[in-house]
């Protein structure tokens, strides 16, 4: 991805935000209010139960914002990304590629696997790839098979967590890539996108702020459970997928299970078009650290608001800090 490339995507938004692909809660009404509200709306191309589905979404998306567009030719919409699971247990793997090619999301964030195959596909039609990674070997791996850009995803972040501190991981990957970075894990208010922007980033990345959010496929329980809950109360384990993840110890208890006693899930499960992994994810509920920060159910709309007035307040608080201290 060339610089202007990367001028043209920052351009492109209203706030240096996306927000992040979210199992069983995002859809296309949760990217197309996303997308107008100014930053990225993304989803995991496996929430669309079937190809037919996805197909069905990719162009509702795609129809939805150009009418947008068209509507408002002044505003900035932002543009849309999907969420492609590369790894090879991924049942859909070929046909979500097909549908990738033939609708062309601007972005795709790949996990779990080898960027390269999609990567030729986006990049044949102008989109770029970024690579959702935990660890500076998997950074380096996804650059060497084509990706755009990478997605540090540290600790506390919702869903499958990392387990480095975002400060320590986005220096050592600075030291060897200057590419496009996004920062996850446990952003929740403006001054994060700030703080982000400050250690190296091009993004931040915001999942669990956006569970509660009016248009998220969230059941109600867990809404409120997110806006209860503070950072102690997210558990980080392997318990439900084979791999760690960050989760709501209070889901846990309501659904009956002793936190104490989780046993580590033997087989690793990718496979999110597996019933077992579904209801795991439907009952045992994902979120992050930072969900002591999201304090109220709002709208898409009023969220992006917050972020921006937090945003733009954390900056004129830095600019003055800086005066003060460049007269001293
Ligand atoms: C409930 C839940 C489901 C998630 N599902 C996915 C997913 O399907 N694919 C993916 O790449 N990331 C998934 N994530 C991770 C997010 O994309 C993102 O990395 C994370 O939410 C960022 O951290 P934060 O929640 O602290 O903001 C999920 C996160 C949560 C909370």
């Amino acid at each position: 991805m060339s610089n202007d490339e990367m001028e043209h995507l920052k351009a492109s938004v209203k706030l240096p935000v996306i927000m992040a692909p979210m199992f069983l809660i995002s859809d296309p009404n949760m990217v197309i209010r996303a997308c107008e509200t100014g930053i990225i709306g993304t989803f995991p191309a496996l929430n669309a139960r079937t190809a037919d589905i996805l197909e069905d979404w990719m162009k509702q998306i795609n129809e939805g914002l150009d009418e947008k567009q068209r509507e408002h030719p002044e505003q900035k919409i932002a543009p849309w990304g999907i969420n492609f699971i590369t790894h090879r247990s991924n049942k859909r793997y070929t046909e979500d590629l097909h549908l990738i090619e033939k609708y062309q999301p601007p972005l795709v964030i790949t996990s779990l696997g080898d960027p390269g195959p999609v990567a030729e596909i986006a990049h044949s039609y102008g989109g770029v790839v970024f690579s959702d990674v935990i660890n500076v070997k998997f950074a380096k791996k996804a650059i060497e098979k084509g990706s755009d850009g990478l997605v540090l995803v540290a600790n506390g972040a919702g869903g499958h967590g990392g387990t480095l501190n975002p400060i320590a991981f986005i220096h050592e990957v600075r030291e060897f890539w200057d590419g496009p970075v996004v920062l996850a894990g446990g952003m929740s208010k403006g001054e994060d996108i700030l703080a982000a922007e400050v250690l190296g980033a091009d993004f931040a990345y915001f999942g669990t702020r956006f569970i509660p959010a009016a248009e998220s496929s969230a059941q109600t329980a867990y809404k409120e459970m997110i806006v209860d809950a503070q950072a102690e109360d997210i558990i980080y384990t392997d318990a439900f997928s084979g791999v760690p993840a960050n989760y709501l110890l209070p889901s846990i208890v309501r659904a009956g299970l002793d936190p104490g006693s989780l046993e580590k899930k033997t087989e690793i499960n990718f496979d999110k078009l597996n019933d077992h992994e579904a209801k795991a994810w439907k009952d045992i509920w994902g979120a992050g650290q930072g969900v002591g920060a999201v304090q109220e159910q709002q709208t898409i709309a009023e969220i992006v608001a917050d972020l921006k007035q937090g945003y733009d307040a954390a900056k004129r608080k830095a600019a003055g800090r800086l005066n003060i201290l460049g007269r001293r």
